[in-house]
């Protein structure tokens, strides 16, 4: 049987035809007026997306890249930070922040719950001279949504500043950088913003410049200064050979987005999510996070008892061709995601569900074939009003 495949992880997620589309035209010239009217297309469109005045940077990299650059460019060696781990990507910027010689402040919190922002206030009460909350909007290892607005509220008035990874959460979950007072917000362009992989953007406030004039971590390509030069200049433009073809994309992906509205986008995925939630519990299975509030980018699942989370997701790929992520590190084998964050609509998820209904249905879980289907569809309706004639 010709084999066909549907892309339902959390990151890369399928790119709309009109992006694949600019990124095969004729290659241009990246100091040329044609590409810096894409470059600043694609600039000022992302301040729409993140809801930012501030400037946005952006890097040929994957989001870790912005994640670095915000480590590297914001702090010294020995500056106190404090970092929330609540699942993989919590750990990988405290990893960065070790790698860069911070004094790094852990706040672990259990990996099924979000961050807690008392916590934070108190932590930041306890030890003053910490210049740095980093935070994870949505954690994509295991589901969970942070309340970035409330943590904003918390680190406003102190003189830290506030970094969000927001790599699988902007375009997709209400994100407000400058009202809720996030002072690095970075991104990725593999996730809700339809784009092949390989683009980060960071948005950096005027708190956060006021710590990077007088930072002295080492910073090469990932630098702020010489990248926000490059923009203001007269002709805008980023230091380095960008990358011209992902950046093409990235624009009318960008555009693509605000045309749908960003709030509409923000409701699509908690519809999709939602659905896909009621489809996942009828088929008799256990969401992982206990925190749900919020929860729209990826579904995280507990994998049904005797049943490896490996197993589900390979059977899925090898026999029905639907690709969707399992667990990473310590969650490996005990959970499967199905990604709804990006270029997806409810039909999508019925593929998703589909497949998955037959697949733990041969893996020797019992469940009634069309059982989680007939949930999605009903809170599809309901939530969307498509039951009315
Ligand atoms: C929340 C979050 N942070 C960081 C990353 C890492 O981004 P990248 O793989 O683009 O470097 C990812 C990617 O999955 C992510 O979802």
């Amino acid at each position: 049987m010709i084999r066909k495949e549907y892309l339902m992880t959390p990151g890369p997620t399928p790119i709309p035809y009109q992006v694949s589309l600019a990124q095969a035209e004729p290659m241009i010239h990246h100091r040329t007026p044609a590409y810096t009217e894409i470059f600043v297309r694609m600039v000022e469109g992302l301040k729409k997306v993140l809801l930012t005045s501030n400037h946005v940077l952006t890097f040929a990299a994957s989001g870790t890249g912005a994640m670095e650059g915000a480590v590297a460019n914001c702090f010294s060696p020995g500056d106190r930070v404090l970092v929330a781990v609540g699942g993989k990507f919590g750990q990988r910027f405290a990893e960065i922040a070790k790698v860069y010689k911070l004094s790094v402040e852990l706040y672990e919190y259990p990996w099924d719950e979000a961050a807690d922002p008392e916590v934070i206030a108190a932590l930041l009460k306890d030890k003053p001279d910490i210049k740095g909350v980093f935070v994870t909007h949505s954690e994509t290892s295991t589901g969970v949504v942070n309340d970035v607005k409330c943590i904003g509220e918390v680190v406003r008035d102190t003189p830290a500043i506030l970094v969000v990874d927001s790599i699988s959460g902007a375009g997709a979950l209400e994100l407000r950088t400058d009202e809720w007072g996030v002072d690095v917000l970075v991104t990725g362009s593999q996730k809700a913003l339809m784009t092949p992989p390989g683009l980060a953007a960071a948005a950096v406030s005027a708190k956060a410049w006021e710590l990077i004039e007088a930072a002295d971590s080492p910073a090469y390509y990932f630098c702020f200064k010489k990248a926000r030069k490059k923009y203001d200049s007269q002709s805008p433009e980023t230091p380095y050979t960008p990358a011209i073809g992902l950046v093409k994309a990235m624009s009318e992906a960008v555009e693509l987005l605000l045309a749908e509205g960003l709030e509409e986008a923000w409701e699509r995925h908690r519809v999709l999510a939602l659905c896909t939630r009621d489809a996942v519990r009828a088929m008799g299975l256990e969401l992982f996070p206990k925190a749900l509030q919020g929860a729209f980018a990826v579904t995280a699942v507990k994998a049904p008892q005797g049943i490896s989370g490996g197993d589900v997701v390979r059977h899925m790929n090898r026999v029905h061709g639907v690709i969707i992520a399992g667990g990473q590190d310590r969650l490996k084998g005990k959970i499967f995601r199905i990604g709804h964050v990006g270029y997806y609509n409810f039909f999508d998820m019925v593929v998703a569900l589909s497949a998955l209904e037959m697949t733990l249905t041969a893996l020797g879980h019992r469940l009634e074939l069309g059982s989680g289907l007939a949930a999605a569809e009903s809170r599809y309706m309901e939530l969307t009003g498509s039951a009315r004639p």
